[in-house]
């Protein structure tokens, strides 16, 4: 074989590609995709990570299905076999439950970020209300998925998170039913978060995930406020590959991080569920639920005659509406003016949450 074969052999197959996918264009619109280099450009990396991680939860996800059994019967028996017979499936659960783990980390930060920074200006909105969407679909993945190993905490947690949506005012006792499957926690619930957990939220993360990605594509990286005020960016960085390497290196260090709490820390399995055994005490959702289950724990009994739980429900709904009309409601963002109002209001959003979190680990059970 002459020395020039493999390339000519390369060559023929571009072409072959190109002419029935189009492969220049993608290469033209690779070239031509540029990220803005500034102060604050540290952030891009986040949205980038946070789909690193996502598909770190779709090749686990997939693996752990070969061995799962949706029933209460099997659920729990099936995870047991899965961690002690079939090589390294300890260590495929570990990292399923580390990774969304710090998937929902870096989707938050994420969030923050583009808060903090007015990525919602126009015409970014629509980018910002499906992010919105990301966010409740990645908490809905979490909230069913913790449920299906069928372990006494996640059933215990599972009861309390279903109660809290029997609050709603008018459509609450239909919302539970509906999550429940049922008036109670039971295997009616276990085979519709699996539902929910490996078809329903996957296809809409999906359609989500393509729009949020095509208006990235589509307006390319926004210049903060801050940084446009003072004439935009320096230079702009070339995507590919100078900002995809920075990405790979944030990917490799991530997956070494991942790689090291799957190992050292594995994720147990506890005890079976028991419906009629008394509640475990301390009994608490995932770290992301916790700032909301202290705030509700907080509340009075009642306020203005109206349940305390309610008026915490309530007020959490309008809460995630006002963060997802955020985008609408800051018209000096909009105009291109300084929005002193709505950077205070992120970071109270940020300072709230973490308060409310801490004070879930360390404050005393009864408060
Ligand atoms: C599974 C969840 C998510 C994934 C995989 C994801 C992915 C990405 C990626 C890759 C980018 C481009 C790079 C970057 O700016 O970091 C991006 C940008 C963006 N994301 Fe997300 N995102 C998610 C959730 C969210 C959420 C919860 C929000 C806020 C509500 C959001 C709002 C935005 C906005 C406004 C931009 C444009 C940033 C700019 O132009 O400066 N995203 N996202």
């Amino acid at each position: 074989m002459t020395k020039a074969a493999p390339e000519a052999w390369r060559g023929r197959l571009w072409t072959w590609l190109d002419e029935r996918v189009g492969l220049s264009e993608l290469e033209k619109l690779a070239r031509k995709k540029e990220v803005p280099a500034h102060r604050h450009t540290v952030w891009y990396y986040l949205g980038g990570m946070t789909l690193f991680l996502f598909g770190i939860q779709v090749a686990t996800g997939i693996l752990l299905l070969f061995y799962y059994r949706p029933s209460a019967e099997e659920a729990y028996e099936s995870i047991q076999f899965l961690m002690a017979e079939v090589e390294f499936g300890w260590l495929i659960r570990s990292i399923h439950s580390w990774a969304a783990n710090l998937m929902i980390l870096t989707l938050f930060v994420h969030l923050w970020s583009v808060l903090l920074l007015k990525a919602y200006r126009p015409p970014r909105e629509v980018t910002w209300f499906s992010g919105i969407g990301l966010l409740a679909v990645a908490m809905g993945f979490g909230f069913t998925g913790y449920l299906l190993p069928w372990n006494e905490l996640a059933y215990f947690a599972t009861k309390v998170g279903t109660e809290i949506t029997g609050v709603v005012p008018a459509a609450g006792s239909f919302l539970r039913r509906l999550l429940r499957g049922g008036d109670e926690v039971t295997g009616a619930t276990l085979t519709r978060f699996y539902g929910i957990h490996v078809a329903v939220l996957p296809a809409l993360a999906f359609l989500l995930l393509g729009l949020h990605l095509f208006l990235v594509q589509k307006h390319g990286m926004s210049v903060p406020p801050s940084v446009e005020r003072r004439g935009g960016a320096e230079r702009a960085m070339p995507f590919f590959p100078n900002f995809l390497l920075r990405d790979l290196v944030g990917w490799l260090s991530a997956l070494a991080i991942l790689a090291a709490l799957a190992a050292y820390f594995p994720t147990e399995l506890g005890k079976k569920a028991d419906p009629f055994a008394p509640a475990p005490a301390g009994i608490k959702p995932e770290w992301y639920f916790v700032f909301m289950f202290q705030t509700l724990k907080y509340l009075p009994s009642y306020i203005l005659g109206i349940e305390g739980e309610v008026v915490g429900a309530v007020g959490f709904g309008l809460g995630g509406l006002f963060l997802l009309l955020i985008p609408l409601l800051d018209r000096r963002t909009a105009r291109g003016e300084p929005s002193r109002l709505f950077t205070w209001i992120g970071i109270a959003i940020i300072l709230y949450m973490a308060l409310l979190t801490y004070l879930g680990y360390t404050a005393s059970p009864t408060k």
